[in-house]
């Protein structure tokens, strides 16, 4: 099991497990479209590994001002290792 830690928030996932699950519980992440258009599930990085960025959302982190390296679109991740992100809200 790998964990990801959302703010003071914490949940298991098994290894690969899309992080578009979180949609199912009480998370501080504001889900909507669940495929990398919207933006509102936008976080910053602390630590981890959340999977290949997608060229989704290269294409709408770019558009929106927000780095590559250290962002990304949580309903577009996959929980790799144990990762802790920062809910950004735009
Ligand atoms: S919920 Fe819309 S981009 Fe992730």
């Amino acid at each position: 099991m790998k964990k990801i830690t959302i703010g003071e928030s914490s949940f298991e996932f098994k290894k690969g497990t899309s992080m578009s699950d979180l949609y199912d519980f009480d998370t501080v992440i504001p889900f909507q479209c669940l495929k990398g258009r919207c933006g509102r599930c936008l976080v910053k990085t602390n630590y981890g590994d959340l999977g290949e960025i997608t060229s989704k959302e290269k294409k709408l982190l770019k558009r929106l001002g927000f780095s590559i390296e250290e962002h990304r679109l949580l309903c577009q991740c996959t929980l790799e290792e144990n990762s802790e992100v920062l809910p950004v809200l735009i």
